[in-house]
């Protein structure tokens, strides 16, 4: 079993190297990575915000006028819903993709907002975490589905469940990239060594050249001093990867998703809107759309 496996694996990468530069102060960054670019949103905590910026980043980057997908790889399905899509009594979903080889093009819906895409997911993908097991090549499955719609995206994001398992490590292994979600609270970095640890794994046997690359400090309560001191200690620990701009805890950035919206079109000028144009900008950097 790839979990077990992967407990026993020990620490060559742990925390990037500490940095005693402040970000904030940082001038210009390195040239963005050229598109597409492949994002998992991964962090084995639950409820850290990965599916809420999974959405937002996303919509925000199709804002930008950038082709963009985001794939639910979360049985709960709270992408898809969160954008709009109903996910009970799909024909069609990263089930079928991940265990039947089904193109990923045939489960891809619209989203409402231009340039944004969805590949939903369905309660049925909880099955595919143990039917995975026994399966031909069975880390390797989503990567051989994006890879077949790369040309068709300029990013694409991987909503990732809260667990270690089968299907955040066809996400980890399918991603050029991680993006990982950390709560302002505490005991926020309890457990990101795991994280860390795994994505060494995944790096070693399956996917070279993974790099987690992006880190959003989201849930931030300007009222708490114990949010700062989580920011402070984030950048410390992953320097200039860590996002300048930082998410607010507001109650509407909770609220959009029950009404299948991302933060942009349920409350375009709110603050979490806000955050997560400024998410989006950093993350892009200006890159430039490929043409087709
Ligand atoms: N910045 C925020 N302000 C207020 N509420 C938020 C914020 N970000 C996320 N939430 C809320 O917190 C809860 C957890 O967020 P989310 O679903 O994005 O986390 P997750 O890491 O995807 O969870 P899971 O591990 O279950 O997949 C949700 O109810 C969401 O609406
Ligand atoms: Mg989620």
């Amino acid at each position: 079993m790839v979990n077990a496996a992967m407990t026993h694996v020990p620490t060559t990468e742990a925390a990037p190297e500490s940095t005693n530069v402040d970000p904030s102060v940082t001038a210009e960054r390195p040239p963005p990575p050229p598109l597409p670019r492949v994002f998992a949103v991964a962090n084995q905590k639950g409820g850290v915000g990965k599916t809420t910026t999974t959405i937002n980043v996303g919509a925000c980057l199709a804002e930008l006028g950038y082709r963009t997908l985001v794939i639910d790889l979360d049985p709960q399905g709270n992408a898809s819903t969160g954008l709009g899509v109903d996910h009970r009594g799909l024909e069609t979903s990263m089930y079928h993709v991940i265990m039947h080889e089904t193109p990923l093009e045939n489960c891809v819906e619209p989203a409402s907002i231009k340039n944004l895409f969805v590949a939903p997911a369905s309660l049925e993908l909880a099955g595919a975490e143990i039917e995975l097991v026994a399966a031909f090549s069975r880390e390797l499955r989503l990567r051989r589905a994006i890879d077949a719609v790369l040309d068709d995206y300029d990013y694409i994001l991987i909503d990732c469940p809260p667990s270690l398992g089968l299907l955040t490590v066809n996400g980890l292994a399918a991603a050029r990239e991680v993006m990982v979600p950390i709560q302002c609270e505490y005991y926020a970095l309890e457990g990101l060594g795991q994280l860390l640890r795994n994505v060494d794994l995944v790096r070693r046997s399956l996917n070279p050249t993974l790099e987690v690359s992006v880190i959003v400090c989201v849930m931030y309560d300007a009222r708490t001093k114990l949010s700062d001191q989580v920011v402070s200690e984030v950048r410390e620990h992953f320097g200039d990867k860590v996002c300048r701009a930082v998410v607010p805890r507001t109650v509407r950035l909770s609220e959009a998703p029950s009404f299948g919206q991302p933060i942009i079109t349920f409350d375009p000028s709110s603050r979490g809107s806000i955050a997560y144009r400024d998410v989006a900008k950093e993350v892009s950097r200006g890159a430039t759309r490929r043409t087709r």
